[in-house]
């Protein structure tokens, strides 16, 4: 790239800012000899943010690095908890993934899809854009059809999408990962019934939400503009019930029982009773 692109490209800013620092994260756990997934754009994309390999971790106290770990720890779980159920939905036959919120998920170029696979990324412009820029960068190819739609999800994402391409009529697995948090819970319920309404029968969903108590914890003396100073919205305390009611039957799975499973176990012992976890599988009846 000249450095005329590269000034050209923007810069990332506000939410999507995190999507960047996302795949800094899993350009790290790809780094590592026993990964849970390889994502190998990932530095590309962390790169082009200006987060290389030996960028400056940010400044703060002990407790505040234990905080950016968690947090870390957590987005390598969920994306390897999110992946195993991306590719049971397309062993159970779905062809339709939407991944909403997708920032620099670079699923539709690393995982094997099944032939007749569409993948619908909605986020907004920004990040699409400066994602065009690095996969054009790195000449990727796409191992599914992949089709981006630039909409703000607080708009008519569902007509975007439906003119994209989006058939409701037949089965879609969804992915909102690392976004919910992000919304307010009007929002969040408005998306949900969105989702809901452009689900046929056999429809899956992956979901990450904010455990109970993770804004006071985390946002409270978080850095401005870092991503925990962004979040809004936790989990409901039932989250299976609140799901049931949109038509959902679902499962939540707590990060430490999911990192013990794929062979990560947490040393720690819990410090407050065990609430029903954050990450959510579900298929719409
Ligand atoms: C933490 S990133 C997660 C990205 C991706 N799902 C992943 O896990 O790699 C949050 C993403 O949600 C997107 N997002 C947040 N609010 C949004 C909105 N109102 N409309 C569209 N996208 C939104 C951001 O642009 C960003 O890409």
């Amino acid at each position: 790239m000249t450095d005329e692109q590269e000034q050209e490209r923007v810069q990332p800013s506000g939410v999507w800012a995190t999507a960047v620092g996302v795949a800094r994260v899993r350009a790290l756990e790809t780094e590592r000899e026993n990964a849970l997934f390889r994502d190998p754009l990932a530095q590309a994309f962390a790169a082009a943010g200006g987060l290389g390999p030996s960028s400056p971790t940010p400044s703060g106290d002990e407790a505040a690095r234990r905080r950016r770990l968690g947090v870390m720890f957590s987005i390598v779980i969920r994306t390897k908890f999110l992946d195993d159920l991306l590719w049971q939905a397309s062993a159970s036959g779905i062809r339709q993934v939407v991944l909403l919120g997708a920032g620099m998920d670079s699923r539709a170029f690393r995982m094997d899809w099944p032939a007749g696979t569409r993948l619908f990324e909605v986020d907004t412009a920004e990040p699409l854009d400066f994602k065009a820029a690095v996969l054009r960068q790195e000449r990727a190819v796409a191992r599914c059809e992949r089709i981006t739609v630039p909409v703000d999800l607080r708009e008519d994402w569902p007509g975007a999408l439906a003119a994209a391409g989006h058939d409701p009529a037949v089965p879609t697995v969804w992915i909102a990962e690392g976004l919910l948090i992000y919304l307010p819970e009007d929002a969040v319920e408005l998306l949900l019934a969105r989702i809901s309404a452009q689900s046929a029968a056999g429809s899956r969903m992956g979901l990450t939400l904010g455990s109970r108590g993770v804004i006071e914890r985390f946002g409270a003396d978080a850095a401005p503009g870092s991503a925990a100073s962004m979040w809004v919205s936790e989990m409901p305390d039932d989250p299976v019930g609140w799901l049931a009611g949109y038509g959902w039957a679902a499962d939540s799975h707590t990060l430490r029982e999911r990192a013990a499973a794929y062979g990560r176990p947490i040393g720690t012992p819990p410090r407050r009773e065990e609430r029903p976890g954050g990450l959510i599988s579900a298929v719409r009846r």
